[in-house]
């Protein structure tokens, strides 16, 4: 564990004095980390273990090597491949930065036009999939209804097992970045009684998820031009985020080898918790609860107070403004100029310069993040509470694959398996039942 001279030429190292035995050690710093396998050499003596690093929530460990988003969190910046969120969401297009995630560099015309046609010729499931959504009781939750059916999908292609074989990876990628919306749309059909829509190849990606949400007997569902734009820019600004919840759940999951479908559906159960994709849907339920601009105060006292959290603000990375919530805020306006204001957005204006004003989020630098405005366009669309997190997760789709086909090429990368500390009983001897119980 000498110290190691970096491919830049600069050497780093970090000198630990192991106050247990008086030894020192020379550990490397290698990108502003040293690596843990260099921390378990410490040891009290040949038999004891090595050192651990105890991290619950993984709060200062890097577990992988990662060129797909960059985030630097208290100057609020968040980049993929490079290019900032704030000229992807104002130029380009979802199916684009989906390219981008999955390829790693912006495509040319050709490129894009194939990547496009691709992913519309994949939007179709197989009958037995629309068959089996059918079975979901009627109040089924759409999160409950996409995790499962997109664990289905590997059954239907058990080809995806093969992980190793290049375009088989990008066929799958094109499936799931293609029938997420199916899934998604279908998954909310249930829930209202209606008729399942199928995909409507004509349309432009969010436009046909718009057809198959809305679709009733028109000949064509053609949804207004603003409102198509303003949900494929909230894609884009869901698609990657790092190493969240929900993308370490699939790579962790993906690290077994399994196929991207049920690593992909892994990270669609990690999305469904209220502390990660679920917040949207928690913060639209804390609006109406809180009812009216004058039970704000009492509404931060609660929270103040620790009987509950205010949903949509905080963020394990920033410690800054979010700043896909900057650009949210911006897509509610070109949303609420079609469907009309959603009247809980006073109240949660008046609630965000409050708690921004507040000493004790001011303190936690707990800032809006990302899901704190995207509720409020979500319902001006009429979705139900319940469907915003698919909303997420269809936008997340590219970045969960773009870090599951980035795991899977990653030659340091093993398979996921923490360590613990034990602390419950040992060598306790076991009676049979029949003897306890007499
Ligand atoms: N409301 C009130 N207090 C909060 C909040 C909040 N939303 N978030 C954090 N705190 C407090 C927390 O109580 C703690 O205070 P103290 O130091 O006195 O114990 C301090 O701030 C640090 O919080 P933490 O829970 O240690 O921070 P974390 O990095 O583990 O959690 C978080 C990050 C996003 C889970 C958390 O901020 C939270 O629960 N926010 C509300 C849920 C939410 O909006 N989630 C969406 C995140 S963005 C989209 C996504 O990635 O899915």
């Amino acid at each position: 564990m000498e110290a190691r001279t970096r491919l830049s030429g600069v050497t780093d190292s970090l000198t630990v004095r192991d106050n247990r035995t008086g030894s020192e050690y020379d550990v490397p710093i290698t990108d502003g980390t040293i690596k843990a396998a260099d921390l378990g050499k410490i040891r009290t003596d040949e038999e004891s273990p090595g050192l651990a690093v105890y991290d619950p929530g993984f709060v200062n460990t890097a577990s992988c090597r990662s060129a797909v988003t960059y985030i630097d969190g208290d100057k609020g910046i968040l980049e993929y491949r490079g290019y900032p969120i704030e000229q992807l969401a104002e130029g380009s297009s979802f199916l684009e930065v989906a390219y981008l995630l999955v390829h790693g560099a912006l495509p040319t015309k050709a490129e894009y036009d194939a990547w496009v046609h691709e992913i519309t010729y994949h939007t179709f499931v197989h009958e037995n999939v629309k068959e089996f959504m059918q079975g979901f009781r009627y109040d089924a939750h759409p999160m409950g209804m996409l995790m499962a059916s997109v664990g289905a999908l590997s059954t239907f292609y058990p080809e995806a097992g093969k992980i190793s074989d290049a375009d088989n990876r990008h066929m799958q990628i094109v499936r799931m970045i293609a029938k997420m919306p199916t899934l998604g749309a279908w998954s909310f059909r249930n829930a209202q009684g209606k008729p399942f829509v199928y995909p409507d190849n004509d349309l432009g990606y969010t436009a046909n998820f718009l057809s198959m949400l809305f679709k009733m007997s028109e000949q064509k569902y053609e949804a207004d031009e603003r409102l198509v734009k303003a949900l494929d820019v909230l894609f884009i600004l869901h698609a990657d985020h790092e190493q969240n919840c929900s993308t370490n759940a699939v790579r962790s999951v993906g690290s077994s080898q399994v196929d991207p479908y049920s690593a992909v559906a892994a990270g669609v159960g990690a999305l469904y918790g209220p502390l990660h994709g679920g917040a949207n849907e928690a913060v639209l339920k804390s609006l109406k609860k809180i009812g009216s601009k004058e039970n704000i105060p009492d509404f931060i006292k609660g929270v103040k107070d620790g009987n509950e959290r205010l949903m949509g603000f905080g963020h394990r990375v920033y410690k800054n403004y979010d700043p896909r919530a900057r650009i949210i805020k911006k897509a509610a306006e070109d949303v609420f100029e079609v469907t009309g204001t959603n009247p809980l957005l006073e109240i949660a204006l008046e609630l965000e310069k409050i708690a921004l004003e507040d000493e004790y989020f001011i303190k936690r630098k707990l800032y809006p993040n990302v899901d704190f405005y995207s509720g409020l366009i979500y319902e001006a669309f009429q979705f139900p509470p319940e469907m915003f997190t698919v909303l997420f997760a269809i936008g997340r789709t590219p970045g969960w694959l773009s870090q599951w086909l980035e795991l899977v090429q990653d030659k340091e990368q093993k398979i996921a398996r923490p360590k613990q500390i034990y602390t419950g009983d040992r060598e306790l001897t076991f009676v049979p039942a029949s003897e306890r119980w007499a």
